[in-house]
């Protein structure tokens, strides 16, 4: 069954806003586990838009259920992610001028930096789940350099508009989780996914976890976080089962 892990960058989006200490994002992680949620997900961007080292240090020290930490494949990230031993660790493509991470990283053509990181991380004893498209070439490469699970983008599945697109890209997510799971990785998956379109995806065969953030924050602000993400686990329960 899928489970919810829910990425709580964007409450301290709200904090930098106004560069004081609230809202704490490590009080919404212990919200959002109270609250069902299997994980916490934070990423640990180079500009340091929202999480800063402190919260990545001090979400470590509270988080009782899974930390994925979300970082880019660089010296300094892989340096802080040793040092963090997060329960996971996400590599994503990062651009400074992007508003979210835009795109699956690039593994296959990428090869032998990929699985050198992996290398370094799982002699730290982290491990890893790479963020990559659904695309044969990515999962195979994934799987190649070691990676332990994937989070396919579900980004264009949840852009499109059509039925017959979405379709399409439904179909690109079954085809990638089962490769996935066929080459023995754990699926997970993330991005865009909200209130109205995560039952789909949530009903993947084998569906690991969900790692969903924007729409939860901005629910949270009429609901409350418990509430939202309380809502969100039901979604995700009630199509698993389907
Ligand atoms: N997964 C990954 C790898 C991400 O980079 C993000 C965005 O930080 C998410 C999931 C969550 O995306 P959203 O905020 O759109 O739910």
């Amino acid at each position: 069954m899928a489970r919810l892990s829910v990425n709580i960058d964007h409450v301290a989006t709200l904090r930098q806003a106004r560069g004081i200490t609230f809202p704490d994002p490590v009080a919404a992680a212990m919200i959002v586990e109270i609250a069902g949620a299997v994980g916490v997900t934070a990423h640990l961007r180079e500009d340091r838009r929202h999480m800063q080292d402190r919260d990545i240090e001090r979400l470590r020290e509270s988080v009782q259920t899974r930390l994925n930490l979300e970082m880019a494949l660089t010296d300094e990230m892989l340096d802080i992610t040793t040092r963090i031993q997060p329960d996971i660790c996400t590599p994503v493509p990062e651009k400074r001028a992007e508003l979210t991470t835009e795109g699956g990283l690039e593994v296959a053509g990428n090869a032998a930096h990929v699985a050198k990181s992996i290398e370094r991380l799982h002699g730290a004893g982290v491990p890893v789940s790479l963020f990559i498209d659904a695309d044969e070439n990515q999962i195979r490469a994934a799987a190649d350099c070691g990676s332990d699970e994937i989070e396919l983008h579900t980004g264009r599945f949840c852009e499109v508009r059509s039925g017959e697109a979405r379709e399409r890209e439904l179909n690109t997510l079954r085809r990638g989780a089962e490769l996935g799971h066929a080459l023995g990785l754990r699926v997970n998956a993330g991005h865009g996914l909200n209130y109205h379109n995560v039952a789909p995806v949530a009903a993947i065969e084998g569906m690991g976890e969900l790692n969903i953030g924007h729409s939860i924050i901005a629910q949270a602000v009429f609901v409350g976080l418990a509430g939202a993400v309380k809502e969100m686990i039901a979604l995700i329960d009630k199509a698993s089962r389907i």
